[in-house]
């Protein structure tokens, strides 16, 4: 029995110390060439490998990540469980990440960027915090966490997901039949979805008619979520005044594309966060003993919703 690692070799020595100090007795290999394949029992990787098939006894496949898009997942068997990246490197990044990027749309950050750039010091209108709105598209781990660190500021808060949430100080609303309503009143519209047959292109040129005029974006999901041609073409009517985003289509973006040059768009290289090998280490090894010991483990994918 084993687990096989796929990823860098300078996370693998973190992982690998981890491994050797809390659970000794699962070998932990980082060349797939060493290990017979039929004793793997557990994958620590971003990318299924494309001979995925060789591990027949294969029990649990660990994103290294929190999104698991990147794996098919009707190459994986059945039996195999998928399971997504919960860990708190990942979850205080995005916090930040998001926190930033809200303070950069309700301070006119684009704006004060386009005015260095020809020397003009002028100030921008500016509104308090208790009168922009923002809310988030993706109710899960993520999606909760950046409302938690964005309460502080005073920010009328929503949230949208797929299935009914209760959250405190924060206006939940699910479901198609709940987008609309949702949309009408945010002022900063920040997206957290899993990427799914659902969620692609769903930031397109009719959700952004339903934003209040004016309203920012904070794209942090995955990139295909986005519609690219629909935010310019937003931005430059004005129906949106400014956009963070953090994840595009393709990625990476090719240097000429002209969303790099757009000035009401500030683009982040896919980094808003990254899975921080001390803690990602820490939540396997607790996710396998849990498994182990026949008790669910966290995050896993539900394979019919996709996420
Ligand atoms: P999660 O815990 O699985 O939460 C997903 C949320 O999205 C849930 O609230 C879910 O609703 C909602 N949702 C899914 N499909 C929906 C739909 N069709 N309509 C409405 N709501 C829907 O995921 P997470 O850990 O928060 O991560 C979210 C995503 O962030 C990841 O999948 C990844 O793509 C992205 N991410 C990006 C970065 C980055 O660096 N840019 C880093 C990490 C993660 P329910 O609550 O009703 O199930
Ligand atoms: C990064 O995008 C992740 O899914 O962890």
């Amino acid at each position: 029995m084993a687990l096989l690692f796929n990823s860098d070799a300078e996370r693998a020595k973190i992982f690998a110390a981890e491994f050797a100090r809390e659970l000794p007795s699962l070998p932990f290999v980082t060349d797939a060439g060493s290990v017979n394949p039929a004793a793997v029992r557990y994958l620590l990787t971003w990318t299924a490998p494309s001979d995925l098939e060789r591990y027949v006894n294969l029990e649990v496949l660990f994103s290294v990540g929190a999104g698991v898009d990147q794996f098919a997942l009707d190459r994986l068997p059945k039996t195999v469980k998928l399971v997504r990246m919960i860990e708190d490197g990942i979850t205080r990044m995005m916090q930040e990440y998001v926190t930033l990027a809200v303070l950069a749309l309700h301070r006119d950050l684009p704006g004060y960027l386009g005015q260095q750039s020809v020397g003009d010091w002028r100030g921008r209108p500016v509104r308090q915090a208790t009168e922009r709105r923002v809310g988030v598209m993706g109710l899960g781990n993520l999606g909760q966490a950046v409302l938690d660190r964005l309460c502080p500021f005073g920010f009328p808060l929503c949230g949208w997901s797929r299935s009914p949430h209760e959250i405190p100080g924060v206006t939940c609303y699910n479901g198609d039949e709940g987008l609309s309503d949702f949309l009408a009143t945010q002022d900063i519209l920040i997206c957290l979805l899993p990427l799914t047959a659902e969620t692609r292109g769903i930031l397109d040129a009719s959700l952004f008619t339903k934003l209040p005029s004016g309203a920012g974006l904070v794209h942090a999901g995955r990139g295909p979520q986005l519609v690219t041609g629909a935010l310019v073409a937003a931005l430059d009517s004005g129906q949106l005044s400014g956009a963070v985003l953090d994840v595009t289509d393709p990625e990476p973006l090719p240097a000429d594309h002209p969303l790099w040059r757009h000035p009401k768009v500030i683009i982040t290289p896919h980094v808003a966060s990254v899975t921080q090998p001390e803690t990602a280490a820490k939540t396997v090894i607790a996710n396998i003993r849990r498994h182990e010991a026949g008790l669910d483990v966290v995050g896993l994918i539900d394979r019919d919703r996709g996420y």
